[in-house]
């Protein structure tokens, strides 16, 4: 296949979980998908499966600018000198009560979910903007919505990446790129099952959200016209319906509703 005239993406953190299911979803419609992640054994199995022709993979960590230079450029090369959308999905999760998290892996997750998006966007400008109709898509949360007790220091770095796609959407109007996120409840990864599903709110509300669930949205996102995007696309009924609880309530009621779910 030539990857000059086939559409493409980058997407990070894309050995597992969400990552994984976007990078399966796109590779599978016939895009040219560049797979990165820390986990190169993860990788390994996704190269192995879809080859050289339909991929690239290797080790991307979001916070070594270095990386991100050299593995930018390896793929822009392959995919024929441009970049149809970046996904940055790269992710970590602590959940805890504030003050049992070292200070230094709050510092990790600041670096990684917000750092890291930070970084992907600076370095993939060169590569957007020659790119008729390119798009960055971030991975934010519902907990960006109203900061959830037990996840403080993800919430923030996620309400973070919610405003930085807000006011990058509107920078990079005059490059005809658009920058959007999408927010999604609690889904069904490792980062669920082995971290966040200590918060009594995942008992309260449930997983009901697959990667797969995931991938479709930003499958749809990355298709669309790009003058028809919403900037946040809250993933399935439950997060929509909290997304629109959390607009129209006052703060005093988005604290109380919060706070109940996680058994406060
Ligand atoms: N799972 C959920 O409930 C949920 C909900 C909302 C948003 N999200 C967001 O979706 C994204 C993906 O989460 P997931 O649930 O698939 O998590 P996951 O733990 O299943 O997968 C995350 C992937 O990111 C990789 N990664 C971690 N640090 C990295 C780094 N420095 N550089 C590159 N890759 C790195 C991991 O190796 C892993 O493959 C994250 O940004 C997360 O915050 C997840």
């Amino acid at each position: 296949m030539g990857a000059t005239d086939t559409r493409n993406i980058v997407i990070t953190g894309a050995a597992a979980g969400i990552g994984r299911a976007v990078a399966e979803r796109f590779v599978q419609a016939g895009w040219f998908v560049g797979a990165y992640d820390v986990d190169e054994a993860g990788l390994q199995s996704f190269s192995q499966q879809w080859g050289q022709q339909r991929c690239r993979t290797g080790r991307l960590d979001v916070t070594d600018q270095q990386d991100w230079a050299q593995q930018l450029a390896d793929f822009v090369q392959a995919a024929g000198g441009h970049l149809d959308v970046l996904v940055n999905n790269a992710g970590v999760s602590a959940t805890d009560h504030f003050e049992k998290i070292p200070l230094a892996r709050h510092h990790r997750l600041i670096d990684i979910n917000l750092k890291g998006v930070v970084n992907g966007c600076h370095m993939a400008l060169p590569y957007l903007t020659r790119t008729p109709g390119a798009r960055v898509i971030n991975l934010c949360s519902a907990s960006a919505l109203y900061g959830q007790p037990m996840l403080s220091t993800y919430s923030a770095t996620k309400a973070a990446v919610r405003s930085f796609t807000e006011a990058l959407d509107i920078e990079w109007q005059r490059h005809g790129i658009r920058v959007v996120d999408v927010l999604p409840l609690f889904v069904n990864t490792a980062m669920v099952a082995n971290d966040v599903s200590k918060m009594k709110t995942v008992q309260t509300l449930g997983v009901r959200l697959t990667p797969a669930d995931i991938a479709e949205s930003i499958w749809r996102l990355a298709n669309r016209a790009a003058s028809r995007l919403p900037v946040h696309t809250p993933v399935g009924l439950q997060t929509k319906l909290f997304y629109l609880l959390c607009k129209l309530s006052p703060d005093a009621v988005n604290r109380f509703v919060t706070a109940r779910m996680a058994g406060h």
